[in-house]
């Protein structure tokens, strides 16, 4: 079983990471270095995918080779910084479902309301895996679990480059059941929701808006 919490401490995912910290990084470095991290992240979240044997013959002899079992993984990224992480995890698991919630904050109860939704059909057989580089707050991440839960999902496991400790512990609190892999738990939150150190705003930076 994954751990609630595995913080993958990989000397090439840390050496990215502060790389793409960096604020004088460039927005097409700061993709690039996203790309390559969200694969060595996505192989860390997908160790327990289900494996069967098949039987195949090499140019030696006939073997019983284990390859996946079941349903295809299904992603789910949350709109818009969780795109950023869907491109190299798609190419290490190019078969994979996609979907995406859109989630905003109403301005005056503060709480997370949907503007989007599409997600792969029969979630509740499918290891569903949530990308959002940043887990702050955890307000978006909890909303966007409970809505794939709706829809069936129980396979539920949480991806994200950056977390904060209050992140952690609402996602513990609401979803006690969803393992979280991230590439570092970072300090706290400062007045405005950003995770600190941190990378800023991870939108921003990676689609080089302001
Ligand atoms: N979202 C971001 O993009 N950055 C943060 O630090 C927190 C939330």
């Amino acid at each position: 079983m994954l751990d609630h919490l595995t913080v993958v401490k990989h000397p090439l995912v840390q050496h990215k990471l502060s790389l793409m910290r960096d604020k004088n990084t460039s927005t097409a470095s700061f993709r690039r270095l996203l790309r390559e991290i969200s694969l060595l992240l996505a192989y860390e979240v997908t160790r327990e995918l289900d494996m069967t044997t098949i039987e195949i013959e090499t140019p030696l002899e006939p073997m019983s080779a284990p390859v996946l079992e079941g349903k295809k993984l299904a992603l789910i990224s949350i709109l818009r910084a969780g795109n950023g992480l869907l491109d190299g995890i798609l190419e290490l698991v190019p078969a994979a479902r996609v979907g995406f919630v859109g989630l905003y904050r109403d301005p005056e109860t503060l709480r997370p309301v949907q503007y989007y939704c599409k997600v792969p059909d029969a979630l509740d057989s499918r290891m569903t895996i949530v990308v959002d580089p940043m887990l702050a707050t955890g307000n978006s991440s909890v909303a966007a679990i409970d809505l794939l839960k709706e829809k069936g999902a129980t396979n539920i496991r949480f991806l994200c480059l950056l977390a904060a400790p209050e992140g952690i512990e609402r996602m513990q609190e609401a979803h006690p059941d969803v393992p979280i892999v991230t590439a570092s738990v970072d300090s706290h939150l400062n007045d405005h929701g950003y995770i600190v150190p941190g990378l800023g705003d991870a939108g921003d930076r990676m689609f080089g808006t302001k």
